[in-house]
């Protein structure tokens, strides 16, 4: 056997070769399962592609095993799925692809192993795996995908706009690959994707999202969102990241080129955090830098108000982006609005009630909202990155202090709007509401302790000021 499988999967690779051999369809092991093993990545499942019927083999192959396991087929498109404990197996038959122009669904048409092989996206998912008798386990690599794998390139096994155009989305997935792998995109498959930018038309949103979600998950997102922005594609499916590249000069005065700010910025939470919506919301943290930059005579570049205009803008750019509208959108919206606030407590003289503050609002996002701010720290200057790099760790050693004196993270004030109702037997209204509020402040500015007899007297004073008072007094 050219690649190293456990038992399991060799046992399951035998039963197919057994049910092959009896129905007399050559077989094979083909694409990510192969490329992984002889990567020696995890693999996920297993795709077998027979000169044949995939259904049928499938079924073949469910009957060896007792229990026997049920087959999940797809008429139109050929293919069958059975799932033995973790190990998920798709069959489907040899074919000759030709797709339609303004659709990704193909028009099969049967075919022998090698028109399967050229029909695939790139040489290093175009290996197979014999599993016929004369040669079990030997490698088919007509395309030489090995040489790719060691030489850590990515193309395309014909010529790549036939290939592209075939399947738009593979442009995604040359890129998605390139991040994942580190891998480089052959020079000839990268101009095609260049040309071709614009099928991208065709993918469905849902499957965009998935291969930028793969991106930003891989080690260093920056390789992946470089090659979509040089490639034309990241203007196609989010402009407004687009938008952030670049930096103007007046008078002297520069501003960092935003979108590759950003990335590093990405590149530099992800050695942090494996959390998709925590790398989503430093891929927006300054997203509407463009919108807010303004030039300030005799002092450089503004870009006020850029985090509360991201915040409002992450609902429609994840809509945009078929990303969910759940609460992963309103922890990335949060993480924006907040995105300047930590950071902004190195720059003075910190109050415990700024920290309060600052705690309070981020509530149980506190430790992602640090990593964020965090990550955002970058300069040409190493000496400058180091300075804030030793404040912000000061922000965050005050901030565990006052969090564990006020315990403020998943704080609800003692005040509730129920007390002050049933106090002053008032219905709900905007005087309940600004008491609570009075109260909460009160708290949070250190004005009164964290505690309930203190804030249940200031509310009193608070409502004699708006002449109300207890029913009882
Ligand atoms: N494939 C293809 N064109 C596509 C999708 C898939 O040619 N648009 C082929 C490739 O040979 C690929 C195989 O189908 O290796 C299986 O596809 P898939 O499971 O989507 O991807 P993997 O390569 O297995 O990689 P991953 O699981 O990481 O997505």
């Amino acid at each position: 056997m050219y690649i190293n499988c456990s038992d399991k999967e060799l046992l399951m690779l035998n039963k197919i070769a057994a049910a092959a051999e009896k129905m007399q369809v050559p077989s094979y092991l083909i694409g990510g399962f192969v490329r992984d093993k002889i990567l020696g990545r995890k693999t996920k499942d297993m795709d077998v592609v027979c000169v044949g019927d995939g259904i049928e083999l499938a079924a073949a192959v469910a009957a060896l095993f007792s229990p026997e396991p049920e087959v999940h087929f797809f008429k139109n498109f050929g293919t069958a799925q059975i799932k033995i404990d973790d190990l998920e197996i798709e069959f489907v038959g040899a074919r000759k692809e030709s797709y339609s122009r303004n659709s990704r669904k193909p028009e099969v048409e049967k075919g022998t192993i090698e028109d399967d092989q050229n029909r695939r996206d790139f040489t290093i998912n175009a290996m197979a795996i014999s599993l016929n008798k004369d040669d079990f386990g030997a490698l088919v690599d007509p395309f030489n995908g090995l040489n790719d794998l060691d030489a850590k390139i990515i193309q395309t096994p014909l010529e790549p706009g036939i290939t592209f155009s075939d399947d738009p989305l593979r442009m995604m997935r040359a890129i998605r690959f390139a991040a994942q792998l580190n891998f480089v995109i052959e020079a000839k498959t990268f101009a095609a994707i260049a040309a071709h930018a614009d099928r991208i038309k065709i993918v469905s949103g849902e499957r965009i999202a998935d291969e930028l979600n793969k991106i930003l998950l891989s080690p260093k997102p920056s390789i992946g969102f470089d090659l979509l922005y040089k490639s034309g594609l990241l203007k196609l499916i989010f402009p407004q990241m687009v938008a952030l590249a670049g930096a103007e000069y007046v008078d002297g005065f520069g501003h960092k080129d935003n979108f590759y700010h950003t990335l590093q910025v990405v590149d530099n939470i992800s050695r942090n955090t494996n959390d998709l919506w925590l790398r989503w919301a430093a891929v927006l943290h300054d997203i509407a830098k463009p919108a807010t930059k303004k030039f300030e005579e005799g002092h450089g570049w503004t870009f006020h108000g850029h985090e509360a205009l991201g915040g409002k803008w992450v609902p429609k750019i994840f809509a945009q982006l078929k990303l969910p509208q759940n609460e992963k959108m309103r922890f990335v919206k949060k993480l924006v609005e907040l995105h300047l606030r930590p950071i902004s407590l190195t720059k003075e003289n910190i109050t415990d009630s700024a920290i309060r503050r600052l705690l309070f609002d981020a509530g149980e996002d506190f430790d992602a909202l640090m990593t964020l701010c965090e990550a955002d720290i970058t300069s040409k200057n190493k000496q400058k990155v180091q300075r804030y790099l030793n404040n912000f760790e000061i922000v965050r050693q005050r901030c565990a202090e006052v969090e564990e004196n006020d315990n403020l993270r998943n704080w609800q004030p003692p005040i509730t709007g129920e007390i002050i109702m049933q106090t002053f037997n008032l219905p709900p209204s905007r005087s309940v509401g600004d008491i609570k509020l009075a109260v909460r402040e009160a708290i949070l500015d250190g004005i009164i302790p964290n505690d309930y007899n203190a804030a249940y007297d200031f509310m009193l004073q608070k409502a004699k000021e708006l002449g109300i008072y207890a029913v009882n007094s």
